[in-house]
């Protein structure tokens, strides 16, 4: 199976980093979670300037609105990831990802590396492979934020039934759970994730893979240049098999040929 395809055109050379159904799962994931926030907050903070606005926006009934757009939003997440247990559980390129944003011994190294070449110690910097020891930090610190915000959500929901079975007293620690997670979720897509895909000068205005599923020869060579040496190794594998291949086949064309042919041929 292949982990990364091509796409090539007259210019370019591009490289399949997300398809149309992962493109699909992180727009769902991104829409709910900012949602998400937005209502969150509004709740925590009904005094803030913005919260006024929208009160503003939606007259009275907006903190009612504001309960069910959360929820609704809340679905959606919690959809998208159980859709995304079931991507990375049951298809080959699903189980890929899982494998390739496991850590290494080498994530380890390249910490230290990456470290080295920011303070001025090394002149060069680690080479990342698929992932970088960044991207899956991040993916399974959303995994585990989703995990704490879904759990603490549906005992917030359903306090009715939740309230016998862990007191008011685990209400009150699942509310302050889900606030303070909230806030770190906030937080690591603001200045983390939004850092490395809008605000790193290496990509800015935007790094738009998420839109286009591709990244150009020149970005892989600067984000992943481990992967593209594997892709170029692969490649010159498979063309050089494809080129015995078709050796082979033209010698067996010629032994095929008739006898007279090749005697007459030799005679000329
Ligand atoms: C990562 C995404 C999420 C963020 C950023 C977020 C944020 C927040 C915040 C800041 C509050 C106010 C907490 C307080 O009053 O101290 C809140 C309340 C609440 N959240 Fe979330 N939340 C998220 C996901 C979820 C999920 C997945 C569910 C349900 C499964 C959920 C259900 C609720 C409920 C029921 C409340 C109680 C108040 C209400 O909205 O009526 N949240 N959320």
């Amino acid at each position: 199976m292949k982990t990364t395809e091509k796409m090539e055109n007259k210019h370019e050379k591009k490289y399949l980093r997300m398809t149309l159904n992962e493109r699909i799962q992180h727009f769902l994931l991104l829409s709910s979670f900012i949602t998400l926030v937005i209502t969150g907050f509004a709740l925590k903070y009904p005094e803030a300037v913005w919260v006024i606005w929208f009160r503003k926006l939606f007259g009275e009934n907006t903190f009612e609105l504001r309960g069910i757009v959360h929820r609704i939003a809340a679905v959606v997440m919690v959809a998208d990831s159980l859709y995304h247990i079931f991507y990375v559980i049951f298809s080959g390129r699903g189980r890929k990802l899982i494998i390739d944003l496991w850590f290494t011994k080498k994530d380890l190294t390249d910490v230290i590396g990456t470290m080295k070449y920011y303070i001025g110690k090394s002149d060069t910097k680690p080479k990342y492979a698929r992932f970088s020891y960044i991207e899956k930090s991040e993916y399974w610190a959303l995994v585990w934020g989703t995990v704490v915000m879904t759990v603490t959500g549906v005992f917030l929901w359903f306090n009715n039934f939740f309230l016998p079975i862990i007191s008011s007293f685990g209400m009150e620690i699942s509310t302050a759970i889900h606030f303070y997670e909230a806030i770190l979720a906030s937080l690591s897509i603001v200045v983390w994730h939004f850092y490395f895909v809008i605000y790193n000068p290496d990509v800015y205005p935007l790094n738009r893979t998420f839109i286009t599923g591709y990244m150009t020869r020149e970005e892989m060579e600067h984000e992943h240049p481990l992967e593209l040496e594997e892709i170029d190794k692969m490649e010159e594998e498979m063309k050089s098999e494809t080129e015995e291949e078709s050796i082979k086949k033209d010698a067996k064309s010629v032994s095929a040929e008739p006898e007279s042919k090749t005697t007459e041929e030799k005679k000329i």
